[in-house]
């Protein structure tokens, strides 16, 4: 994806990433490590919390992102690196917090998930981690986007492109809802999870709405080959910005999409 998609999301989904990072309670003056930061948007966000006593580490394998985060999240606590997770370059008990969002998914490396099984990227995340420190990990979880037609989008759901990087055949504990098994099986105690809504009312920006056609495309964008001629055709008709029945021209739009988030303690 290119760094503007990043950008436009990070903004759609900013009130969304306001309310979970608020509910983290993380501490004035405490060290944090965003594994996967992508363009140092949400690490900026992080050392907000932090504060100038605290510091924020943001790693991502894509050298484009580091450069580019760089750039445009700059502060006197924070600090970018190229790294892999599972790689790790730091020393046992170096942080407090970390954080990682829609990063460590399980899957096939040609999609680009970082690992088939996670469980060794959170054994060193727990290696890194201080006695009491926390992992944060969140992912994408559900959406409802389309409001009036509940039975195609129960239909496009169903096409492995909105579950992607989940396939068919994977091991049912490799899927993201089993979140707190991996945690607990790397050595986190008192794992919970809990789910966030990010409401999505019209009147939309203009952002918004380039934000919601992204995540049509991403969601469903090639979920031709698994669905009927008839839901194509209703699914384009709401997809087509030309059609009166476009889904984003409904003055009273409601939709909505969720984040889940799993947390552990060291
Ligand atoms: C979907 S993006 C999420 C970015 C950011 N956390 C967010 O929520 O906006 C996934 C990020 O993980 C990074 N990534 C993928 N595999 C990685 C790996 N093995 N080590 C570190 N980062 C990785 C990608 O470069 C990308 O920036």
């Amino acid at each position: 994806m290119e760094i503007s998609v990043y950008e436009c999301l990070n903004a759609f989904r900013k009130p969304l990433l306001d309310s979970i990072i608020g509910s983290l309670n993380i501490h004035h003056g405490s060290i944090g490590l965003d594994a996967g930061c992508g363009t140092g948007f949400i690490t900026r966000m992080l050392a907000e919390q932090t504060g100038a006593e605290g510091s924020v580490t943001g790693l991502d394998l894509s050298r484009d992102f580091i450069n580019y985060s760089r750039e445009n999240n700059q502060g006197n606590n924070i600090t970018f690196v190229e790294g892999d997770v599972n790689d790790l370059h730091f020393e046992d008990n170096s942080f407090d917090w970390i954080w990682s969002m829609d990063t460590v998914w399980p899957g096939p490396k040609k999609y680009g998930c970082p690992a088939e099984n996670p469980y060794s990227i959170f054994k060193e995340f727990n290696r890194i981690l201080k006695s009491g420190g926390r992992v944060y990990i969140s992912y994408w979880s559900s959406q409802k986007l389309l409001p009036g037609y509940p039975l195609l989008e129960a239909r496009l759901n169903t096409t492995s492109s909105a579950s992607a990087p989940f396939i068919e055949g994977m091991d049912p504990g490799n899927h993201f809802m089993n979140g707190k098994r991996w945690l607990q099986a790397s050595g986190f105690n008192d794992v919970s999870a809990n789910t966030f809504t990010g409401d999505i009312n019209a009147p939309l920006s203009e952002n918004d709405h380039k934000a919601l056609n992204i995540l049509i495309q991403m969601l469903w964008g090639s979920a031709e080959s698994e669905l009927s001629s008839g839901d194509i055709e209703d699914f384009k008709n709401l997809y087509n910005p030309e059609s009166e029945d476009h889904f984003l021209k409904n003055q009273y739009y409601y939709g909505f999409y969720t984040y889940t988030l799993i947390m552990g303690y060291k």
